[in-house]
């Protein structure tokens, strides 16, 4: 058996157990709209009246060069900065707060070092949640839904980076949020990790159907994972893609690369014209 080989195949034996957190009626995804969005810092605008519309449930990867104001949308977005302008609401009734509906999930695990592994998840429930009887039971099945079900009782510095970030996948989950949004979650891991955690990520999304926002840099990912892709540029969208493309998509899938190649395309376009991210 190859390296490859054998790592899939462990890859295999730590399936997460969807049948555990998915016993309650999935909650649908809400959809997302952004009017007019306008985020100064100082003098600087690094969205310029930016305009998004995402139906509910869709899995949508945000792409763009490095300092285009990715995780600026995504965090106004997900209510973590307050904007300058414009407007973003969610669903049909426009006082839903982020903060019930929303969480986020980051490059750092930003798990809490002196807390259980089951204890960090419990964290997602929030307060009330953590309080509701069956807080420890959901968060023990959110764990199990990552494959990490066995490791609840575990200090997190003996985790390896993939597991951590298992964990807070699962502390993410564990109040089943309406909307996911993602910050370079994979962006530290290794390539097979990164492939398994990508597989992983779709599937809990294919079962939930949170709507998902994905913030990456890198452009097979996002082809991969997402029913659409925006390059954001100039403090707004660029480019709008839809990727109508059967799933589990293929790697090296001839559809599959022609449409990278069409977005690293347009970026390396930018960088060679000259356009910079100051
Ligand atoms: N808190 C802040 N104070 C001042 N400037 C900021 C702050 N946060 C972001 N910026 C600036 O806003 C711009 C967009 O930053 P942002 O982090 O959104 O970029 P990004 O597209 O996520 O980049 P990367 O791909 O490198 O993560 C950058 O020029 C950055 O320096
Ligand atoms: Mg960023």
């Amino acid at each position: 058996m190859t390296l490859a080989e054998t790592n899939l195949a462990a890859t295999s034996k730590t399936l997460p157990d969807f049948n555990a957190l998915f016993r309650e009626p999935p909650q649908p995804g809400v959809s997302i709209t952004v009017r007019d969005l306008i985020k100064d810092f100082g003098a600087k605008r690094v969205l310029d009246r930016l305009d998004l519309h995402v139906p509910a449930g869709q899995f949508l990867a945000i792409v763009g060069r490095s300092g285009c104001g990715k995780s600026t949308l995504l965090r106004l977005i997900a209510g973590l900065d307050e904007k300058n302008g414009g407007r973003v609401s969610f669903g049909e009734r426009a006082t839903t707060k982020a903060s019930d509906i929303a969480r986020v999930m980051f490059q750092e695990p930003r798990l809490l070092p002196w807390a259980r592994v089951l204890a960090n998840v419990e964290v997602g429930l929030g307060g009330a949640g953590r309080a509701a009887p069956d807080g420890r039971t959901r968060a023990q099945e959110a764990l199990q839904s990552v494959g990490l079900g066995d490791r609840a009782g575990d200090w997190p510095s003996i985790l390896s980076g993939g597991q951590k970030q298992r964990v807070a996948l699962a502390r993410a989950l564990v109040s089943r949020p309406r909307l996911l949004a993602f910050d370079e979650p994979l962006g530290a891991l290794d390539a097979l990790t990164r492939i398994e955690m990508q597989q992983l990520l779709e599937s809990v999304w294919l079962r939930e159907r949170f709507t998902a926002l994905l913030v990456t840099h890198d452009v097979a990912e996002a082809v991969a994972l997402a029913d659409r892709i925006v390059v954001i540029e100039n403090g707004a969208v660029a480019l709008d893609i839809p990727v109508d493309l059967p799933r589990p998509r293929r790697r090296g899938a001839a559809e599959v690369a022609t449409l990278e190649e069409r977005i690293l395309d347009h970026l390396l376009r930018k960088t060679t014209s000259g356009a910079g991210d100051t």
